[in-house]
């Protein structure tokens, strides 16, 4: 019998199995809430390395630690009961060798519940993707531009255009040869990530990617407008809860300072039956 038989929930077999099927519909969440909000509407919640930024204020992921995503991923998981939860592998716990890499992927699943992690890299990576799967731990690849690599890479830039898009075609087969069961592909040109949704056996879910890859993910900070440090092109904002929650904090503001708030239906009068 398969874990979706007996919870309901999608497997890494099940979202492998949706190759060319429905798009897989994918978000980031770091808090119960959140992940309370987009469980309904997600095939996959991936708890990712951003929350160093968009939860933590730090400069990049780079600085995102193993306690900080057994944290989220706890949190993350007591707000999830449909959608499958991915833990980031965060930096420098993996990139050592497979064995390094084992140690903290079994944490992270074991501590959090998580059924599978994810991790950065293609080529040089494959390796340790295969000595994960064949211990037991799904691996969801990430390849084009991999936020770790952005001191190697030298900015967010694009991946893949011209002739280094051999690079990515290759980054994107390894890892899917390896065993993960689906493969981010971030910040590619539309036409290259189509060959490779085309070319490889596994969903390829993007990010400043095509449409026409196997599902799409975004950080929901970003698409809510709630980080607005800076905004990447492949994000669409679908809301601005920056902007409402500062309307709400500054009516507050003016509310308290007013002395118009608390109201009487605020307070508490001498009754009992009042609480
Ligand atoms: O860390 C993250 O949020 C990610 C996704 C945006 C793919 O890796």
């Amino acid at each position: 019998m398969s874990v979706t038989a007996t919870t309901g929930r999608p497997t890494p077999l099940d979202i492998r199995g949706q190759k060319g099927g429905a798009p897989l519909v994918c978000l980031t969440a770091y808090t119960t809430p959140v992940a309370g909000l987009v469980d309904p509407h997600c095939d996959i919640v991936l708890v990712g390395d951003s929350l160093a930024m968009v939860v933590h204020g730090l400069p990049s992921t780079l600085q995102a630690t193993m306690e900080m995503m057994v944290l989220h991923g706890q949190a993350v998981a007591r707000g999830l009961s449909k959608a499958m939860m991915v833990v980031d592998l965060p930096f420098g716990a993996y990139e050592e060798g497979p064995e390094q890499a084992f140690r903290n992927a079994a944490r992270l699943m074991r501590e959090t519940g998580a059924a599978a992690v994810k991790l950065e890299g293609g080529t040089h990576m494959a390796e340790t993707v295969a000595f994960l799967v064949a211990r037991g731990v799904p691996v969801m690849g990430h390849v084009g531009l991999t936020p770790q690599a952005v001191n190697t890479l030298g900015g967010y830039k694009v991946q893949g255009r011209g002739p280094d898009a051999e690079r990515i075609r290759e980054d994107a087969a390894a890892v899917a040869e390896a065993g993960a069961f689906a493969v981010v592909l971030e910040k590619v040109p539309d036409a290259l990530a189509r060959e490779i949704t085309a070319a490889i056996s596994v969903p390829t879910i993007g990010i400043g990617a095509s449409p026409d890859c196997d599902g799409q993910i975004l950080v929901v900070d970003d698409m809510l407008g709630l980080f607005t440090e800076f905004r990447p092109k492949f994000v669409k904002r679908y809301a601005d809860l920056g902007a409402e929650a500062d309307r709400a904090i500054a009516a507050y503001a003016a509310e308290v300072r007013a002395r118009t708030f608390p109201a009487p239906e605020h307070v508490f009068g001498e009754e009992p039956a009042q609480s």
